[in-house]
């Protein structure tokens, strides 16, 4: 494998009259995160289940690991872990059991599972709960035991989609440590997620929407290249201020977090504050001040129709 652990060409998948991933085109090298961002329904999963073999696309086509899709997926599923965005193991079993049974899948030997076991237990920090049954553990525990299922017989491609949905901001922290200990170890990894401070933690990621990749690329180059401006505006009556900022020409999109309204600007104005200022009429009360762009502005960027050009 030469610098690319998967690659799409055109890759759609189409449910009736739905087109739940539209004609895209990745290519992912090895040794990375790789994050899938997006809201809900945009084909993250849809996506992944077809780089897995599972899901047949429609149109389009994917080599992964060196295996061509649509095609046999068989050589596929020993070189690569999927977890899956549901928590897909028994709830009835303790975690020894379920590891055991996943390892029983993928063929481990019986000699080598029980010490492969000790070691992820180890690895996710499972001891305590080895014999407990998974369907009384907390949603974090249950997150540790499907990400050292997944990693059970050693992938050299790991899906992960949503991992950290369930689970507290510390837990997710940490989550992110062990990912980035598999990527020492030698792996390659895609994840999807709709935070952006986890797609921030990825080398690269793609942004998509309504199952179009609307951009890609490492997240500093994304932030750094944004086609605007950024300005911050704080003070009262922000509902006001957006009213009066949405039409103005100069404006591409406004958007209300908390207390703030973060705008984004045309890239060619001279003092885009100002701009600002000028807009608003003079009012003591607000303050306008330009900042640099975060990847919400890119994700706002990429999925405004008038600056995805
Ligand atoms: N098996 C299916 N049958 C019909 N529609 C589906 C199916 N799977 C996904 N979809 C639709 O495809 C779109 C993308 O879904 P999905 O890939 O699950 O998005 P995400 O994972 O980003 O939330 C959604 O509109 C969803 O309803
Ligand atoms: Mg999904």
């Amino acid at each position: 494998m030469t610098g690319t652990v998967v690659e799409t060409r055109g890759l759609t998948r189409r449910f009736g009259d739905k087109t739940a991933v539209d004609h895209v085109d990745l290519r992912i090298a090895p040794g990375e995160i790789y994050g899938f961002l997006g809201p809900n329904g945009s084909g993250k999963t849809t996506l992944m289940r077809m780089m897995t073999g599972l899901l047949t696309p429609s149109e389009g086509s994917a080599t992964v690991l060196g295996t061509d899709l649509p095609g046999n997926a068989e050589p596929l599923k020993q070189a690569i872990g999927y977890m899956t965005q549901n928590f897909s193991h028994y709830r009835d079993l303790t975690v020894r059991e379920n590891l055991g049974f996943v390892g029983n899948i993928y063929g481990v030997p019986r000699r080598d599972l029980s010490a492969r076991i000790d070691e992820l237990l180890v690895t996710y920090d499972l001891v305590g709960q080895a014999d407990q049954r998974v369907g009384g553990m907390s949603g974090g525990q249950r997150q540790k035991m499907a990400l050292a299922a997944a990693v059970l017989h050693r992938p050299k491609l790991l899906f992960l989609d949503e991992p950290t949905s369930a689970v507290d901001p510390e837990t997710r922290r940490n989550f992110w440590e062990q990912l980035f200990d598999l990527v020492d170890e030698g792996a390659s990894i895609i994840v999807s997620t709709h935070f952006m401070d986890e797609a921030e933690r990825c080398h690269r990621i793609a942004i998509l929407e309504r199952g179009v990749k609307r951009i890609d690329g490492a997240p500093p180059a994304l932030m750094r290249d944004l086609p605007a401006q950024v300005v911050e505006v704080t003070g009262r009556d922000m509902r006001g201020a957006k009213a009066r900022l949405d039409p103005a020409p100069e404006v591409l999109s406004t958007a209300q977090i908390g207390a703030r309204l973060r705008v984004l600007l045309r890239p060619d104005l001279d003092r885009p504050e100002a701009v600002v200022r000028t807009i608003l009429g003079a009012r003591e009360d607000v303050s306008a001040e330009q900042v640099d762009p975060n990847l919400e502005d890119v994700f706002v960027a990429a999925t405004t129709p008038e600056l995805a050009a």
